[in-house]
């Protein structure tokens, strides 16, 4: 079947938010190095464009958190698919994610990786939509805001399609 696609952020658009972003990190960050996180799937393609910006040392790990199956809504089921490899203590960790939505997957992941007491957390999402949330998460770090439509590209995808798209667009017809 082949659905719809608008775009809804165009590929340079997400390219110069992102240079802004990684330059705010880091500022933010001078001096210290910066452990990033990435939620897999989605988060990888926005971590991996991010980490290019970012002039400050940073290391890498990857974990995989679910609350989705192949359907567009969320479960409010969360289970750690892959842990992290590294320990965080001491670290300066910076969480990245693709987009938040209720915020239940990060309220639960944030509060599992605050408990192995690294130096500091902040998160930072590529997407967010603010009128969708259940959890109360707090964001240091947004690409864009968006309206409440289901999106994909950039890591986004639908039923695992689409993560490859290079721009942000919106299956049309998807309820
Ligand atoms: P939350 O727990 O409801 O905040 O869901 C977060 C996760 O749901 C994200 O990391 C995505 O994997 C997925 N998700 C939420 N909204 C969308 C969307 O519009 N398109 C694709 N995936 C989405
Ligand atoms: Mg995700």
């Amino acid at each position: 079947m082949a659905e719809n696609i608008k775009v809804l952020v165009p590929e340079e658009e997400v390219a110069k938010r992102i240079e802004e972003l990684g330059r705010q990190i880091s500022e933010d960050y001078a001096g210290k190095q910066v452990h990033m996180i990435c939620v897999l799937k989605g988060g990888v393609f926005f971590m991996c464009e991010l980490a290019k910006r970012i002039s400050v040392p940073v290391s890498l790990d990857f974990m995989s958190v679910s609350s989705y199956g192949d359907g567009t809504s969320s479960s409010g089921v969360v289970k750690i698919a892959k842990d992290l490899d590294e320990a965080l203590e001491g670290k300066d960790v910076l969480v990245v994610e693709d987009i938040i939505d209720s915020g239940r997957t990060l309220y639960y992941l944030l509060d599992i990786l605050e408990k192995r007491r690294p130096n500091s957390m902040r998160l930072c999402t590529l997407l967010d939509k603010p009128d969708r949330r259940v959890r109360d998460v707090k964001v240091d770090y947004v690409g864009f805001n968006i309206p409440d439509e289901f999106v994909v590209g950039y890591g986004l995808d639908y039923a695992q399609r689409y993560r490859n798209l290079p721009f942000i667009g919106v299956v049309e017809g998807v309820e």
